[in-house]
């Protein structure tokens, strides 16, 4: 079977390093795949925007089956575009991928259907936004409908905050992302994530994983995409994993197929563990990056065979076994990251990482120059790490990032404090 990753991040990586494994697998490419990808899979130059070209790729290289990382292809209707020409694909279809990519759709399905949520009011209209911000108080938070890439999002402190975020989203702070808002009730609690496969029907729990938001020590600082991430993620128990599947997503799950969308493809859901239990505080339709790059390193399954059944509706019958170990990735991302950064720097010392032995450097933002890798982009690598624990995984994975030689970049030193 030959296959199609679309994408180019740590998470596309993880994704190619373990369909390499799978013995359904023929020919693997990427599109466009980044200088450690390469080593797994043949990388071609197409954006995954270009939806045109992807398809055309598809035909010419009999591909069978496309796997699409990110988000921004799904909401935009990959899937059903390729599904339109014949070629299977997994992830949700454009209707059902609007649970991430409008926090709108997300909010009013969990109203309908009584999912655990932040109280809310949509707001496309600085005037609304105003009576909305006034009746719920600060602290308040301020959202772009759209994908705006994580940084769309306000917690405001105060009204005044609130008022000028929700005016400057709806002046064109966010782009098209910000011509509609939604203004919601500021929770408190520790967040977490879920994470599942879903085929329209079943949900198909994963193992638990999460990821560090914040760019510096102590989870300060401004939001990035995810500097370092742990798998298993002790927060999550087992009673709150089933509360997750049973209050929220299998919920939002039925809603989808009874509205006449089912969704295929994975299912992450961010959670607040608020005092009344877990709340939804957004869907993502895609694995989470870095959360990818823990998780599939403990995957004992086939991944292909796992992705092929949720596509085709079998995961009632499919299971999943998992690694014993812990994993624990540390993203290495370049000076200025989230801010501006350079490009093109070289980064040395991946393969003396990787002979630690239990270490996979996964590629992120890489490309190849003339004389080695460079860096082409915010996060950079994913140095992932298994161990008996959590703790063994983060002082092997510390180790490896000590290897790295690359004066550019930088790290969090504390990756998986909380549960090691
Ligand atoms: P989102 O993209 O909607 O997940 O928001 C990004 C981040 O903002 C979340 O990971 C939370 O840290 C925070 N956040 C979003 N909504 C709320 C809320 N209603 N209450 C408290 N924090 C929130
Ligand atoms: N690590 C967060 C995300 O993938 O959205």
């Amino acid at each position: 079977m030959n296959v199609l990753v679309v994408g180019s991040g740590g998470r596309e990586h993880a994704l190619c390093w373990q369909l390499a494994a799978s013995p359904l697998l023929g020919a693997l490419w990427c599109a466009p795949g980044n200088a450690g990808i390469e080593r797994e899979a043949t990388c071609v130059p197409l954006d995954p925007m270009d939806f045109d070209g992807l398809v055309s790729f598809c035909r010419d290289h009999a591909i069978d089956f496309v796997v699409v990382g990110p988000e921004a292809p799904l909401c935009a209707g990959l899937v059903d575009r390729l599904e339109a020409d014949g070629i299977a694909a997994f992830g949700p279809r454009k209707a059902a991928a609007r649970i991430e990519g409008s926090k709108g759709f997300m909010k009013d399905l969990c109203a309908r259907h009584s999912v655990p949520t932040a109280a809310y009011r949509r707001a496309a209209s600085l005037a609304d936004a105003e009576a909305f911000i006034a009746e719920q108080g600060a602290p308040v938070v301020v959202k772009a409908d759209g994908l705006a890439a994580g940084k769309g999002v306000v917690l405001a402190r105060t009204e005044e905050e609130a008022l000028r975020a929700a005016r400057a989203a709806l002046e064109g702070a966010f782009g098209e992302a910000g011509t509609e808002l939604v203004i919601e009730e500021m929770m408190a609690g520790e967040e977490a994530s879920y994470f599942a496969l879903v085929d329209g029907e079943t949900v198909l729990p994963l193992e638990t994983a999460q990821d560090h938001k914040a760019v510096g020590d102590g989870d300060t600082g401004p939001n990035t995409g995810g500097m370092g991430a742990y798998s298993p993620a002790p927060t999550m128990t087992p009673a709150l994993c089933e509360e997750a599947r049973t209050r929220i997503v299998e919920p939002l799950v039925r809603a989808l197929a009874a509205e006449g969308t089912p969704y295929t493809g994975v299912f992450y859901a961010g959670l607040m563990l608020t005092a009344e239990g877990p709340k939804l505080l957004e869907v993502n339709v895609r694995f989470g990056d870095p959360e990818c790059q823990v998780l599939l390193p403990r995957l004992r399954s086939d991944l292909l065979a796992a992705l092929l059944a949720a596509h085709d509706g079998e995961l009632r019958d499919f299971d999943l076994r998992w690694r014993d170990q812990a994993a624990l990735c540390v993203v290495l991302a370049t000076s200025g990251y989230p801010g501006a950064y350079r490009k093109g720097s070289a980064v040395r010392g991946i393969d003396a990482a990787e002979a630690l032995g239990d270490v996979t450097v996964f590629h992120a933002g890489t490309a190849r120059g003339d004389d080695g890798i460079v860096a082409a982009g915010g996060r950079v690598l994913g140095v992932t790490a298994l161990g008996a624990s959590v703790a063994a995984a983060q002082r092997l994975a510390y180790d490896a990032v000590e290897r790295i030689d690359w004066p550019e970049g930088f790290c969090r030193r504390d990756i998986g404090w909380r549960a090691a």
